[in-house]
């Protein structure tokens, strides 16, 4: 039987032809190409100011730090997203503290994110998840009202909507991320980026990707001493992607609209499907939202939650590439090491013991999509049947 995974890349020759131009050529690191694939994503997205970087967890740590967050800070986030969203800020040695999220959407709940703010809290990090986008209005509210910092974890979500606004326009937020690798929207192999309206905040990005060091003569605190001359101001990385790399960004970023128009599809494929299905709960997409379905996220109903470690294996077993979108952060070992003990939160708990990602990606054709149908189907109808004898 044919696998078919969550998530695929789906490259061209176009794709591998633009790439190829670049190797062929003088810089293969920072040539031109980093800067165009930078000034094609802030045009896509309507931010002023685009900075690349080469994974979607280096542009998190890049993004934390341009708001200046550090020891003794105090940032919220959400509990249900990759380990990266939380790690990217104790790399700067803040706290995290995790709200709890909404149901239906998985995203992080703004009316528990209030509870959690006081005096040393610093920064509002929601994620977009699945390609969901947050209700950005409601934590630019809280963010005005308690004069904190908003990052957007954009990871599943470029080619989304808030209301009329492209998620990447950084319209209610100080800064967006967003990562490339292959299984979401556009790949650039490993890549993230970070978008803003905000000119320092734009600096800080640049001086991070490069260790701290700036080689612009206005920017020096000491004397220049010739022309070879730069200075380090802060503790930095080497965080910056390829020319080759971003040759590929760009050509797929040509492409990005037609990828989340075929994820759509996919999606309403499966709606009409598994509409009123006895099994589980399909994905919600809110009046404000436009979903770029980066994730299938199902979940389960109440009689099968104890079923979710047979009902995971059986569709493995069927061919179907499933995951699990994801272990809430907190319960990580590192996590309970640093004080998380016997912290729970009950909906991201709730979440986590029902959600199973189905997969969807551009590529996946209508036979496919049929089989991915079929065969999820006949798995619950097997539980089913053990559960009635
Ligand atoms: C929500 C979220 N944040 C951050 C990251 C980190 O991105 P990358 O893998 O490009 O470092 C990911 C990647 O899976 C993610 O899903």
């Amino acid at each position: 039987m044919d696998f078919i995974p969550y998530g695929r890349q789906w490259i061209d020759e176009e794709d591998i032809s633009e790439v190829v131009k670049v190797l062929k050529g003088e810089f293969i690191t920072q040539g031109k190409i980093v800067e165009k694939f930078e000034d094609a994503l802030a045009e896509y997205c309507g931010a002023k100011y685009c900075v690349v970087f080469n994974s979607g967890t280096s542009a998190l740590i890049g993004a934390y730090f341009s708001v200046g967050l550090t020891k003794g800070d105090i940032f919220i986030t959400s509990p249900i997203t990759f380990v990266a969203t939380a790690n990217a800020g104790l790399i700067w040695e803040a706290q995290v503290r995790f709200g709890d999220i909404e149901e239906d959407t998985g995203n992080l709940d703004p009316q528990e994110v209030k509870k959690l703010i006081d005096e040393k809290t610093k920064l509002i990090v929601p994620v977009h998840y699945a390609g969901h986008p947050v209700d950005l209005e409601k934590f630019r509210i809280l963010a005005d009202k308690y004069n904190l910092f908003l990052i957007e974890d954009a990871c599943h979500a470029l080619g989304g909507l808030y209301k009329h606004s492209k998620i990447g326009s950084a319209e209610y937020s100080d800064a967006v991320v967003f990562s490339f690798h292959p299984v979401k929207h556009i790949t650039t192999g490993e890549g993230g980026a970070v978008l803003t309206n905000d000119y320092t905040i734009f600096k800080k990005l640049k001086l991070i990707r490069n260790h701290g060091i700036t080689k612009n003569p206005s920017e020096f605190v000491l004397p220049s001493e010739g022309e070879w001359y730069y200075e380090q101001h802060y503790l930095g990385f080497n965080f910056r992607i390829t020319d080759f790399q971003c040759a590929l960004g760009v050509s797929q970023l040509r492409k990005l609209d037609k990828f989340v128009n075929l994820r759509r599809n996919i999606a309403k494929f499966y709606n009409e499907k598994f509409a009123n299905n006895p099994y589980f709960y399909i994905p919600v997409e809110k009046k404000y939202a436009y979903h770029s379905y980066h994730l299938y996220p199902i979940r389960l109903k109440e009689k099968f939650l104890p079923y979710k470690r047979e009902i995971f294996k059986k569709l493995r077993q069927n061919g179907l590439g499933v995951q699990v979108h994801y272990i809430p952060v907190y319960k990580q070992p590192y996590y309970r090491k640093i004080g998380f003990t016997d912290f729970y939160l009950p909906r991201a708990e709730k979440f986590y013991v029902s959600e199973i990602s189905l997969p969807i990606f551009p590529s996946m054709d209508t036979k496919t999509a049929e089989e991915v149908v079929n065969r999820t189907f006949k798995v619950f109808q097997e539980i089913e049947k053990l559960l009635i004898f």
